[in-house]
Parts: structure tokens; C-alpha cells; sequence
């Protein structure tokens, strides 16, 4: 079967409502494009939930921040067609901006608490700019299920939030989050990373398992998780850290012990790249 790209939102919609009508179920995987491993862990878990595979590449102005990567943000279109045509998608929904945003644009989704935490803190707009752009793929689209990774937990919970307060028709299937045999959550933004940036990236993902260790022993207390997380990561100069927090995985509100699951997630710089990382504690 050839992967059919459409890139216009009419035909998008009549693409949609013709299959809706035959009864097919829709899965919708939203991407930002420059595809790797986990990008593709969703689309097969898509490819198992319905008939009809859409995955869309949008490069979503309204989600960066002056001063972000989105002018340089990366891509490989071509690339990114073998991919996905190789697993099978039914269709690439590839919108230019103007599209999407045309003049005189100025509707948005405010996800007002859950944004507020994490990433939200020290990336304005962010959120907005996700919510707004993910519900409107919905409208476009009408999937009756759409992916998203538990790498942007925060994301992700942001967007079942919407979901449920907004009445969009479409069950969110969270996917767990995928890693480079040596530890590293799977990103587009790797490639920023130079060899050492890239060797001091582990500490990342060492942090957390440090932090599982910790709590394995006994351990409750944020304070002491956090530090055992710190230390870890402040073994590698390069790394400057945006934030480590311990928090409830449906509020995203700081808890202050680990009794229930709880989520640690962290920010971190590491040269041109800001990276994310996020793992379960369970006492
Ligand atoms: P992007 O960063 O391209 O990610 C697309 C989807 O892939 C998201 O649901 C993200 O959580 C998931 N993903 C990325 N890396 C992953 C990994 N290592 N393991 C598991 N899942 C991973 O997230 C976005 O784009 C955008 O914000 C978007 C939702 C498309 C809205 O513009």
C-alpha cells in the first residue's frame, strides 16, 4: 500500500469523514517529524489499535518561545516518508504553517493548571501552543484514538486534561517511554548533542535509576531523592539542570514523599539542547 500525503486541511477532513463513514476506526500519531525509534514504538502500537493509520509531521510554530530551536528545529522529510510508508502508514498529514495558522489566527487552548508545573515553568507558552495545535489536528483528523509518549509526560497529561474538559470524541493511549540501548530517552533533539555532551547526556537517564535505588532502600522523602538525582547529575559539568521534581503523575502537583506512584522528571541544558526525563517511583 503507497502512504498517501495530504497537506491540505479540506482534504484531510473529507479524507476522514469518508472512512468515519465506512466504519473505520482512526488512529492519529501527532509528530513534529525527524523520526526515530520512539517516534516509531507509537506508530506500531497505532497500527494495532484501528484500520486507519494517520500520522502527522507538524512543526508547530506556536509551541516554541523566541529564542527556541524552531527555525532550526530538524528534519528529514524524505527519510521520514521511507519510514513510515515502511510501517505502514495509511496517511502523512503534512500541513504548512500557514495552513494551520492562517492570518488573523488568534484561538488558543489553555490547559491553565497542569501547564503551570514542570517544563511549563521555564518554557512560556509551551503548553499553549501544544494544546491548541493538538486540538486542532483533532478537529482536522477526528481520530477515535491518538498516541502520545510518556517521554513528555507532562504532555501527555495535559492533553487527556483537554480531552476530557474539551469533550473531544478520542481515547489517549499514553506509550511508555522509549531509550538508546545505553539509557538515553530517545529525542530528535539528540542530535544536537556533541561526542561529549552526548557521553554526559547518560547522566540523565543514571539519575533516575539512582533515584529508583534510593527508593528500593527505603527512602521516601523528596529532599533525599532529589539530592541522590542532583549528585548524580552534577558529576558532569556539562550538564546544567532546569529542574528535578517529584510530583503526583495525574496533578503534576509536588508531593513532598513517595507513598503513592510518584513521578520524577527533570530538565536539564546540555550545550545547544534542552533535554527531558522522566521515570515511575512505587514505594
Ligand atoms: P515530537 O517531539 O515529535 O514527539 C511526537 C510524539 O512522540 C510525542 O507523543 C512524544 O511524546 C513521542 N516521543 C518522542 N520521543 C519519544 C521517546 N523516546 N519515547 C516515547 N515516545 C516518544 O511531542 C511533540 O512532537 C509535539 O509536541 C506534538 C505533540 C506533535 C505537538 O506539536
Amino acid at each position: 500500500m503507497i502512504m498517501r500525503i495530504i497537506e491540505n486541511i479540506q482534504e484531510m477532513q473529507r479524507w476522514g469523514e469518508a472512512k468515519r463513514c465506512s466504519g473505520r476506526r482512526i488512529v492519529l500519531v501527532p509528530t513534529m517529524g525527524f523520526l526515530h525509534e520512539g517516534h516509531l514504538s507509537l506508530v506500531r502500537a497505532g497500527r494495532k489499535r484501528g484500520d486507519d493509520l494517520v500520522v502527522s509531521i507538524f512543526v508547530n510554530p506556536t509551541q516554541f518561545a523566541p529564542g527556541e530551536d524552531y527555525a532550526s528545529y530538524p528534519s528529514d522529510l524524505e527519510r521520514d516518508c521511507r519510514l513510515l510508508e515502511k510501517e505502514g502508514v495509511d496517511v502523512l498529514f503534512h500541513p504548512p504553517a500557514e495552513e494551520i495558522y492562517p492570518k488573523g489566527y488568534q484561538t488558543h487552548v489553555e490547559v491553565e493548571r497542569l501547564r503551570s508545573f514542570l517544563c511549563g515553568a521555564f518554557r512560556p507558552g509551551h503548553f499553549r501552543g501544544v494544546a491548541t495545535v493538538v486540538a486542532k489536528l483533532f478537529n482536522i483528523v477526528r481520530p477515535h484514538v491518538a498516541i502520545f509518549g510518556a517521554k513528555d509526560y507532562q504532555q501527555l497529561q495535559i492533553i487527556r486534561r483537554m480531552v476530557v474538559d474539551l469533550n473531544f470524541e478520542v481515547d489517549i493511549v499514553g506509550h511508555p517511554l522509549v531509550r538508546e540501548q545505553d539509557g538515553l530517552a530517545m529525542s530528535s533533539r539528540n542530535v544536537y548533542l556533541g561526542q561529549d555532551e552526548r557521553r554526559a547526556a547518560l547522566s540523565l537517564h543514571r539519575s533516575l535509576v539512582t533515584a529508583q535505588s534510593i527508593v528500593r532502600a527505603g527512602e521516601r522523602r523528596r529532599e533525599r531523592i532529589i539530592e541522590g538525582v542532583r549528585g548524580e547529575l552534577d558529576k558532569e559539568p556539562l550538564v546544567q539542570v532546569e529542574y528535578v521534581q517529584l510530583c503526583d503523575p495525574e496533578t503534576l502537583e509536588e508531593v513532598k514523599r513517595v507513598e503513592g506512584e510518584s513521578l520524577l522528571a527533570l530538565a536539564v541544558r546540555l550545550g545547544k539542547a534542552r533535554l527531558i526525563d522522566n521515570t515511575i517511583l512505587r514505594p
